[in-house]
């Protein structure tokens, strides 16, 4: 008698007529012969089943490691299959050979990777043609003095806004030193004679690439009309998307959360995936576009906590409802997380929840 055990890493694929099964953890798919098929199906309820000899199939299945002898490791996880498949399958995607510890090689093979993947065109900016809106020079002294202990000690996740303005030095000051060329030119690729196919921002970004754009809600801020805009990174200027948005929508488009009522603006990290997946081919990228956005969060964050300004933050939204909002395509351009700024208090439990919690405590 032998077990035999059905590896957990596996989903079909129906495609053109044909069955796959994709192996996400080795990397591997096969198409799948309805035999084949049919013997993996019995393996489902349990994982595992006994036989007295081991078929032609098995032997097979055994060998694409479908199935195996020995029993697979235990998997924790809490979360869907969905969030397994890309958590398990965007690890290792690397070929073997980059194991190769030899610097030379290293180089040689990072280089042809560069060279193979690399878009010809210099870095390209995101650009409407909505009406424009010019922004004042960005008033960096004002950042200068400022101290990073003191701003990190004093940054909040604040849940309460007064619905006051924001001066436009401010807003274009936290706009250009988060998401404009805070360096200049990149003097170092331009010396060594090199395409400049990134830039370089207060935060990094994978490959230089910046894929994360501010789409902006103003509802308050000094000589700008409340409406929804794109900050232009080259022009430092607002482009115009749509309308005002009321805190009404807004909170609708939040699931529901009422912490950015009185939010002199809100600004939406938006990722742009197609700045990045001709070079960074594997949908592990993913990942990488949401550490940029974390990145960008955190500096945005403490630049106006430096400015005295109080800010909320969330990545609870519906998405499709955002993207309607933002006039965005929500796939290959889609929302990863909102930044409310503003003035009011430093409050992390709003009113009229710490009434519900302190009712239901008595
Ligand atoms: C990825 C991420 C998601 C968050 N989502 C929400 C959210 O949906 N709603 C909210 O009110 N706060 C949200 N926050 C804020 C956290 O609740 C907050 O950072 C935490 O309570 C710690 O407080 P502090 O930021 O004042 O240190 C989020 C923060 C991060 C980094």
């Amino acid at each position: 008698m032998k077990n035999l055990y059905l590896n957990p890493y596996i989903f079909f694929l129906l495609k053109e007529g044909k069955t796959y099964v994709w192996d996400y953890k080795h990397h591997t798919q096969f198409m799948l012969e309805d035999d084949y098929f049919k013997r993996l199906k019995e393996f489902s309820q349990t994982g595992s089943l006994t036989t007295l000899e081991i078929s032609r199939i098995d032997h097979e299945l055994i060998d694409g490691n479908l199935l195996s002898l020995k029993p697979y490791e235990k998997i924790e996880w809490k979360w869907d299959e969905l969030g397994l498949i890309y958590h398990i399958g965007t690890q290792d995607v690397y070929g073997e050979d980059d194991d190769d510890n030899n610097d030379e090689s290293f180089i040689k093979n990072y280089y042809e990777f560069c060279k193979r993947f690399t878009p010809h065109e210099e870095y390209s900016y995101i650009s409407y043609t909505g009406n424009k809106i010019t922004l004042p020079k960005p008033d960096l002294e004002k950042l200068d003095n400022s101290s990073i202990l003191k701003a990190m000690k004093e940054r909040m996740t604040s849940r309460y806004f007064n619905g006051t303005g924001v001066s436009i030095k401010d807003f274009s000051t936290l706009l250009f030193a988060n998401f404009g060329p805070l360096h200049g030119e990149w003097e170092e690729l331009k010396q060594k004679n090199l395409k400049i196919l990134g830039m370089r921002k207060a935060h990094p970004s994978g490959g230089g690439l910046h894929p994360i754009e501010a789409y902006i809600i103003v509802f308050n801020v000094e000589n700008i009309p409340a409406g929804i805009y794109h900050y232009n990174v080259k022009g430092h200027y607002l482009s115009k998307i749509a309308n005002p948005c009321s805190y009404e929508q807004l909170k609708q488009v939040l699931c529901g959360q009422f912490f950015g009522d009185g939010i002199s603006f809100g600004v939406f990290l938006v990722a742009h995936f197609s700045k990045v997946w001709d070079k960074y081919v594997h949908s592990r990228s993913y990942k990488d576009v949401y550490l940029d956005a974390g990145h960008v969060s955190q500096t945005f964050l403490l630049t106006a906590t430096t400015l005295s300004l109080l800010t909320w933050e969330t990545a609870w939204f519906k998405d499709t409802k955002v993207s309607q909002l933002l006039h965005i395509n929500g796939i290959s351009v889609a929302p990863l997380f909102f930044l409310g700024i503003g003035n009011g208090k430093k409050i992390a439990v709003p009113q009229r929840l710490h009434n519900l919690i302190k009712q239901e405590s008595n």
